[in-house]
């Protein structure tokens, strides 16, 4: 894509972390913005810090996991911009549990937003999307749709299924005007863990967690370790800004932050015993990397 001005973005999620910058960054390129959000509160916060830029705002106050409000979004974007180029499938959410103590709801809740969510709105925009002369769809995997740890089994099925959902389709699309995309972030300081489930039945971090916590001198209760992973990823602003980056060079596969890249790597190396070679790669990263990346990018 040769440029981000003049573009219609619809992001999901953009009240908090990765999409609140998706949306700042977008609109400080010229991009006219479709913001989508659960929580109304944190939908009308991004909308105020997006005043400042001259473009165009929309906002909708909406649940991904509705599949009539998401095939009922296209005509509600397009009735206030004209037409939609870009397509950020952002919206995530997690559960911390062993997979014998998840219920069914939690894991449906999980399955629902970060799979069907992401499915449901490339089904209803994809038509749209074709229409224009450059355009893209950006769907959020992980890390976690590359490797997997204990405790996350509904996140690593629904993110590993997001990237084969994607990776396919962008061999479907290839040639044609539509760029499509897979993102695969690795920590980045969001309040991710602050809006997760957290299986009150069990103790709340898992035994690396635990460590890491007990390392670091952080308790183990949801609220400090959701500041804690907050205050120690890169920053969403950076994040959003490597995403865009990845769009505008059109590169299928978009990996964000250098813990994404090593661990990528440590399972091409060994791909069942990856594991084993993370004390080498990710450890002494999380402890001696330097803190520039914590940091908001120093434009904004
Ligand atoms: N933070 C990380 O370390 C990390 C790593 C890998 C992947 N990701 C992925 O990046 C994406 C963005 O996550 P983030 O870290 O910015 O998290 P976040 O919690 O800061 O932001 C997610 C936003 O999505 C919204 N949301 C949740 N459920 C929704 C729903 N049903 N409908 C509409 N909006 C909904 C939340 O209210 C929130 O504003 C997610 O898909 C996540 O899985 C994050």
């Amino acid at each position: 894509m040769k440029t981000l001005s003049n573009k219609v973005a619809v992001i999901t999620g953009a009240g908090s972390g990765i999409g609140r910058y998706l949306a700042i960054l977008l609109a400080r390129s010229g991009a006219n913005i479709a913001a989508c959000e659960i929580s109304e509160t944190a939908l009308a916060e991004t909308v105020s810090m997006l005043r400042d830029y001259p473009v165009k705002v929309s906002s909708h106050l909406l649940d991904v996991a509705d599949k009539a409000a998401i095939e009922a979004l296209p005509e509600q974007v397009i009735a206030q911009h004209g037409h939609v180029d870009l397509v950020f499938n952002n919206a995530g959410v997690t559960v911390d549990s062993t997979f014998e103590d998840l219920s069914e709801t939690d894991w449906d809740w999980v399955m629902n937003i970060n799979l069907q969510g992401v499915i449901n709105s490339s089904r209803a925009f994809l038509p749209h999307l074709k229409q224009r002369p450059e355009a893209a769809l950006i769907n959020t995997s992980s890390i976690f749709g590359m490797i997997v740890v204990e405790r996350q089994s509904v996140y690593h099925t629904a993110k590993f299924a997001v990237r084969g959902f994607t990776e396919s389709l962008a061999k479907e699309m290839k040639g044609g005007s539509v760029q499509i995309h897979c993102v695969h972030p690795g920590h980045i300081g969001t309040n991710i863990l602050g809006n997760a489930r957290i299986n009150k039945s069990e103790e709340s971090a898992n035994a690396f967690q635990r460590l890491m916590g007990k390392l670091a001198g952080i308790g183990d209760d949801q609220e400090s370790m959701a500041a804690f992973f907050e205050q120690n990823g890169m920053h969403p602003s950076r994040a959003a800004q490597i995403m865009l980056n990845g769009v505008l060079n059109n590169r299928p596969r978009i990996l964000v932050g250098t813990d994404a890249k090593l661990m990528d790597l440590c399972q091409r190396l060994m791909p069942i015993h990856y594991e084993k070679l993370f004390p080498f790669f990710t450890v002494p990263l999380t402890f001696l990397r330097n803190k520039k990346p914590i940091k908001g990018l120093p434009s904004l």
